[in-house]
C-alpha cells in the first residue's frame, strides 16, 4: 500500500542535517557517516542510532560513528551525502514514507563565479540526481524499522535563498501561508554561520545580488577544531573523540582520567577568533549594511556565538530557532512556491 506523500525541507550541511516538515516539530540529525560497517566501529565506544547502507557495492555506516571528513566540496553530489539524506530521514521518523525533498547547495556552488547570477545547472542537476539515486539498507537507526524513504521528487535550493522564503512567507491567522509583499520587497542580508562555512546572501527585488554575497570557510567547526587541539596539547591526551568534543564546547568543561576540568576560557577564545573572521568578512562584503532593510542570522553559529554576535548593526535580528531557517524556507517553498 502506497504511503502518504510527505513534504519535507531538509538542509543537508556539512555538520548537521536540519529536516522540517511544516506543522511538526523540526528535527536535527548530525551529518556523519564512514566507509565501513559499524561492528568495527562499535569498538571505539558506545553504538546508537547508526544506520548501514550499501551504494554501488561500498558498505557504509551513518550516524552516531566517528565520521569521514565530508568537508570537501564532493561532498554534495556523493554517495556520502546520499547516505547521510537517508539516515537522517529514517531517524527522523520518514522511514516508509513517499518524501518530496528539498536540499541545499551553497550560493557559491550552487551560481556560476561572475557579475551575471547564473545557476551552475549541471551541478544542480547532478545533486538532484545523486540523492535520488539507488541505495539500499543493510541495517536500520534505532527503532525505525519501516525501511528507507522513496524520495520522489528532489529540488536543489541556494542555501541563503532558502532562508529568504521562510522570511518572507508567513502564516495568516487561518494558519494558511501568505507571502508578504512588504517583506518580498525589502532588501536582506542573510547571514549563515554553519559548521564548516559562514555564508551572506544579499537579496534584493527578489535577486540574489552576487556582488555582496559570499562565503568564507569559517564556523563551528573551526571552534571545535582549535579546543581539541589545545586539549591535547595542554593535556597530552592523543585522542579525543568527537562526541567528547561537542560536549566540551557546549559545557565549557570535560571529563579526563576520571577528573572534571574547566576548558571554559579556551572555548572562548576559539569563538572570539572565529567570530572576529566573521565580521571581518561581513565588513568588507556588507560594510555598514545602511541601504539594507534587515539583516538576519541564521544557522547554528548563530546559537553558539551568539552573545558575540550581538549589535554588529542597529537593523539585526537572529531568525527563529537560526538552526532550521534554511531548512523551514526549503519547506515552505516546497509547499507554496514549486511547480
Ligand atoms: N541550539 C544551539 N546552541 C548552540 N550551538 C548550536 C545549536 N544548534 C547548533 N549549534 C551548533 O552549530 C553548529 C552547526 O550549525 P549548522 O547545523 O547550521 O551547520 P551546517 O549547516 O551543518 O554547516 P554548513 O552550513 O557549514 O554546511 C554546530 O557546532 C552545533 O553544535
Ligand atoms: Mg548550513
Amino acid at each position: 500500500m502506497a504511503s502518504e506523500k510527505v513534504i519535507l525541507g531538509v538542509d543537508d550541511g556539512f555538520f548537521n542535517t536540519k529536516i522540517v516538515q511544516v506543522g511538526k516539530s523540526p528535527r536535527i540529525v548530525q551529518s556523519r557517516a564512514r566507509v565501513g560497517r559499524s561492528e568495527q566501529l562499535a569498538l571505539n565506544g558506545r553504538v546508537t542510532d547508526i544506520s548501514e547502507i550499501e551504494v554501488d557495492g561500498v558498505h557504509y555506516s551513518a550516524g552516531a560513528v566517528n565520521g569521514d571528513n565530508i568537508a570537501f566540496d564532493g561532498y554534495p553530489t556523493s554517495p556520502l551525502n546520499r547516505v547521510i539524506v537517508h539516515h537522517a530521514l529514517m531517524s527522523a521518523g520518514y522511514g516508509g514514507h513517499d518524501v518530496e525533498i528539498a536540499t541545499g547547495l551553497p550560493i557559491r556552488l550552487y551560481y556560476r563565479p561572475g557579475a551575471v547570477t547564473e545557476k551552475n545547472e549541471s551541478l544542480i542537476d547532478k545533486k538532484t540526481q545523486n540523492i535520488m539515486a539507488p541505495a539500499s539498507l543493510v541495517k536500520a537507526p534505532n527503532k525505525a524499522d519501516r525501511g528507507m524513504a522513496t524520495i520522489v521528487r528532489h529540488d536543489v535550493l541556494p542555501e541563503g535563498l532558502a532562508a529568504w522564503f521562510d522570511y518572507i512567507i508567513q502564516f495568516d491567522s487561518d494558519g494558511r501561508m501568505v507571502a508578504s509583499d512588504e517583506r518580498r520587497s525589502e532588501s536582506v542580508a542573510i547571514i549563515d554561520i554553519g559548521g564548516r562555512t559562514t555564508d551572506f546572501a544579499v537579496i534584493e527585488s527578489q535577486v540574489v545580488d552576487m556582488a555582496r554575497s559570499g562565503s568564507v570557510n569559517v564556523g563551528m567547526l573551526d571552534v571545535h577544531k582549535h579546543v581539541r587541539g589545545e586539549i591535547m596539547n595542554k593535556y597530552d591526551v592523543s585522542e579525543l573523540s568527537d562526541a567528547v568534543i561537542d560536549k566540551a564546547v557546549d559545557t565549557g568543561s570535560i571529563k579526563l582520567l576520571g577528573k572534571q576540568i574547566d576548558v571554559s576560557q579556551m572555548v572562548h577564545e576559539a569563538k572570539a577568533a572565529v567570530v572576529r573572521r566573521i565580521s571581518n568578512e561581513s565588513m568588507r562584503l556588507l560594510g555598514q549594511a545602511a541601504t539594507l532593510d534587515n539583516i538576519i542570522f541564521i544557522g547554528g553559529g548563530s546559537m553558539g556565538l551568539r552573545e558575540m554576535l550581538e549589535d554588529w548593526f542597529p537593523h539585526q535580528t537572529v531568525a527563529d530557532e537560526p538552526v532550521f531557517a534554511n531548512a523551514r524556507g526549503m519547506a515552505k517553498y516546497m509547499r507554496f512556491v514549486a511547480k
